[in-house]
């Protein structure tokens, strides 16, 4: 009797376990594999070296340098800017003259390194005497931003200036009524927070606009604390004003 309940058992299991492998009970049983993606640093890497070798406008012929962007693949902050100037086209990285060395200096104020964030523009290669971006070179160029914003799925992408703002918002309303703004946005790997603020470029020529570029970068800061929970790290307080000397 032992013996023939085992042998049912046995007989029992082997039948459930060819059934649970069965093609049928899979699709039932797995939910379906999640298309696998490759490692964005990758895509990131295959974007750039796509960008070096472009000649869809004609950029390419008066390039020294194209500039893919540069920083991490994990980063939930990505900055766009307009469009190489000569020290980057010499260089061949993005905000590395004037402007870049402001730009850096506005992340610090809110506690980021500059190595921690993805900065790219809007065209990969400068526009002889840096002239305004042509529709044709923004709408060749659109494919290498909107691949890398597809790869790295920021949380958060501020836009530096007029440029960069009316493009991915596909506006011709001012920067100056956009700035400070946040909107939800959708690119091609999902949606996150757009957030137009001033270019450098323009702080360094309107000093008496940085106040408004500082409002902006705490609100880019909140955001980007609510939005990671912990990143960057808090503020400093601001120090309190120094208490009269004592008298007598
Ligand atoms: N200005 C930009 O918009 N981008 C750069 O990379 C440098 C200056």
């Amino acid at each position: 009797m032992k013996e023939a309940l085992r042998r049912i058992v046995r007989d029992l299991r082997a039948a459930l376990a060819a059934e649970a492998a069965s093609p049928a009970a899979k699709a039932v049983l797995l939910p379906p594999a999640a298309p696998r993606r490759p490692p964005a640093a990758l895509v990131l890497d295959r974007i750039a070296a796509d960008v070096r070798a472009c000649v869809r406008c004609g950029l390419c012929r008066s390039r020294r340098h194209a500039v893919p962007g540069e920083g991490p693949a994990e980063t939930p902050l990505v900055l766009v800017g307009e469009a190489p100037g000569e020290d980057e086209d010499r260089l061949g990285r993005p905000f590395v003259g004037r402007a870049g060395e402001l730009l850096t200096k506005m992340l610090a104020a809110i506690g980021v390194a500059r190595e921690e964030v993805f900065i790219a523009n809007v065209l990969k290669c400068r526009p002889p005497g840096n002239r305004d971006p042509a529709p044709d070179e923004v709408a060749q160029c659109r494919r290498y931003l909107e691949a890398q914003l597809e790869a790295l799925r920021p949380l958060v992408v501020v836009t530096l200036g007029r440029v960069p703002t009316q493009s991915l918002l596909g506006t011709t309303q001012g920067i100056l009524s956009l700035r400070g703004v946040p909107r939800t946005w959708r690119h091609a790997g999902g949606t996150c927070v757009l957030f137009p603020t001033l270019h450098p470029a323009y702080l360094l020529r309107n000093p008496a606009a940085k106040r408004d570029a500082w409002e902006d970068l705490k609100q880019v800061h909140a955001l980007l604390r609510e939005k990671t929970g912990s990143w960057p790290p808090p503020l400093a307080a601001p120090r309190a004003a120094p208490s009269p000397p004592p008298r007598g």
